[in-house]
């Protein structure tokens, strides 16, 4: 079954129903911005936005799956050592030490998505040699695809640098699990200077884009061990999804929508969703099982300019998670799947 055949089953089973620059390092000799900015390359490449909204608004018109997958490339970059474009550095051939790329929770990351970045950073290059991250480009990429799912609109703080380490074996203890409890989600999320509230509002972006059946199945058929659903999925998504993803013997590369009703536009339907046990991952579902996260999952539901501008805060938030500066960690790249020092 195709994603667009998928998409429509559950369609029909559920529709009837309802730099600044200024700041210079004494000694260092570079130019080191204390933070990120939405300037940073007002006078190096001060078109970077334009460069890369040309790329990516075409990338949608020909394949609008490569919206969410990019949303979702940023932040595995950002979660696993921080915002610096590490997740598209290729492993070195014939190297045993495997780049964040090809650790196992980001094989699913569809090779759309990188090469959107990487035809994004030839364009940048084009105008601009040497002079704009790759981490930057990716970050510009999301908030451009966010915007053209139909989500908000904001500016991108700039000043990433690309970092010089990728390694697949960090990769699994940073990331969050479709069956992760919200105490792990929480931990998780703490740990990189995230609040509850950001787990929140950022689980949103599961406003678009799709799951393979073995993120879900085991809620479908054998719910923690007791060989029966998970009583938290509605009935009728259940029918459905059982339908998709068969409890043995199911095609690997099935996928199906996390927002069933609209999963090519970023809106608040995904907390509506929740609220009508219609969540598609356990660690979806369970922020409104959980009497810390259920209220904010309520407000959102009800008021989506509300999460459009807690969102817009958070992505900026996310996107400043473990930043690199400088040539003491950072790089920047010319072609984003290669360290320069290699
Ligand atoms: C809170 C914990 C989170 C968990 C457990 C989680 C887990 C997942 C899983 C299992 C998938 C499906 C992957 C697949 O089967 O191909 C997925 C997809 C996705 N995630 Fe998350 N995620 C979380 C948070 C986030 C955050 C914070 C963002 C971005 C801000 C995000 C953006 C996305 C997007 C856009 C997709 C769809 C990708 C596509 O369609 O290609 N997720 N996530």
């Amino acid at each position: 079954m195709t994603m667009s055949s998928t998409f429509l089953l559950l369609f029909l089973l559920l529709l009837p129903c309802s730099p600044s620059q200024a700041n210079l390092r004494p000694n260092s000799g570079e130019r080191l911005p204390r933070q990120l900015s939405v300037n940073y390359y007002a006078k190096t490449c001060p078109q970077v936005d334009r460069l890369v909204a040309s790329v990516t608004s075409q990338q949608f018109q020909d394949s609008p799956a490569v919206g969410p997958a990019t949303i979702r490339l940023f932040f595995h970059d950002c979660f696993v050592g921080g915002c610096d474009g590490s997740i598209l550095v290729s492993t070195r051939p014939g190297s045993k030490q495997l780049a964040e790329k090809d650790a196992e929770d980001n094989k699913d990351l569809p090779m759309a998505a990188f090469e959107g970045i990487k035809k994004a950073k030839t364009v940048v290059e084009s105008k601009c040699p040497g002079v704009v991250s790759c981490a930057d480009i990716l970050a510009i990429a999301a908030r451009d695809f966010v915007h053209l799912t139909g989500g908000p609109f904001y500016q991108v703080k700039k000043g990433r640098w690309d970092g010089k380490i990728s390694m697949a074996s960090k990769v699994r203890s940073n990331l969050p699990r479709a069956n992760s409890t919200v105490d792990e989600l929480l931990k998780l999320f703490t740990s990189k200077g995230l609040t509850m509230e950001d787990l929140v509002v950022l689980s949103g972006a599961h406003s678009i884009g799709f799951a393979h059946c073995k993120q879900f199945v085991s809620r479908l058929y054998n719910h923690k061990g007791t060989n029966q659903p998970d009583p938290s999925i509605d009935p009728r998504l259940l029918k459905a999804l059982k339908m998709t993803c068969p409890r043995f013997g199911g095609n690997a590369d099935v996928v199906t929508p996390f927002d069933v009703t609209t999963p090519f536009s970023f809106d608040n339907a995904y907390y509506s969703n929740l609220e009508a046990k219609m969540g598609l991952l356990a660690s979806d579902q369970a922020l409104f099982l959980d009497p810390r996260t259920r209220p904010l999952v309520q407000i959102l539901a009800k008021d989506k300019q509300k999460f459009f501008q807690k969102f817009a805060l958070a992505m900026e938030k996310m996107g400043s998670v473990g930043v690199k500066r400088g040539r003491k960690h950072g790089e920047r790249r010319k072609d984003c799947s290669i360290h320069l020092s290699v």
